[in-house]
């Protein structure tokens, strides 16, 4: 039991670095949380910093969720619930990072490394539709809730394991709730579109 709760807290702090607002500063000595969207993800880094960065950021993140439902698989063993919660402990402290004053991203980037390594088949699906969203329509916050919202449903269909259809519900369910406000700017025609600067902030 001691184990399996060191490993959450691990994948908690390997969530809670946020290399968006690591790249601003560093960069551009700007706090990414001030500008664009004010979101601390890698469709804001796009706006603010550019293309290099923003893919950087984009990988970094994605690599969080890897990691951290690797750490479940590999001090976890047998249980099959481990790596799932290792994987949200990420999400979480990406979104609310302890080394950032709990304000960080959304946690779509870090969900795609989760969700890729936990089921990749459904995930790999639901993530054509979702960027195949994106390409039409242009709003990054549709395509991935697209991807929370397909990814569940597919694995469940395709017979993944209980503990699997929980962790992406629960990451389904933050994203929801983190992507409230873009929800609302989509139903009110108002939400940033891909290329298009992003000034209105959360
Ligand atoms: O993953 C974050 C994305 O869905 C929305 O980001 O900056 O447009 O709020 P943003």
């Amino acid at each position: 039991m001691v184990l399996e709760i060191v490993a959450i807290l691990v994948c908690y702090l390997l969530g809670s670095v946020s290399f968006s607002v690591l790249f601003a500063k560093f960069l551009k000595g700007i706090d990414i949380r001030q500008h664009g969207s004010g979101n601390a993800g890698a469709t804001n880094t796009l706006r603010v910093l550019g293309k290099g960065p923003a893919i950087l950021v984009l990988a970094l993140d994605v690599l969080k969720g890897i990691a951290a439902v690797w750490i479940g698989r590999w001090l976890g063993g047998d249980n099959e619930w481990l790596p799932g919660l290792c994987g949200i402990a990420a999400i979480i402290g990406h979104n609310w990072p302890l080394y950032f004053r709990f304000r960080g991203g959304k946690g779509i980037a870090t969900a795609i490394g989760v969700l890729a390594t936990l089921c990749f088949l459904p995930a790999l699906y639901a993530g054509i539709i979702a960027i195949s969203s994106i390409v039409f329509t242009r709003y990054v916050s549709l395509g991935s809730l697209i991807f929370v919202v397909l990814t569940p449903i597919f694995l469940l269909i395709a017979g993944y394991p209980w503990p699997v259809f929980w962790t992406s519900l629960i990451i389904c369910i933050f994203a929801f709730w983190r992507h409230r406000s873009n929800i609302v700017k989509i139903v009110q025609g108002r939400e940033n579109k891909l290329g298009s600067g992003g000034k209105g902030k959360d």
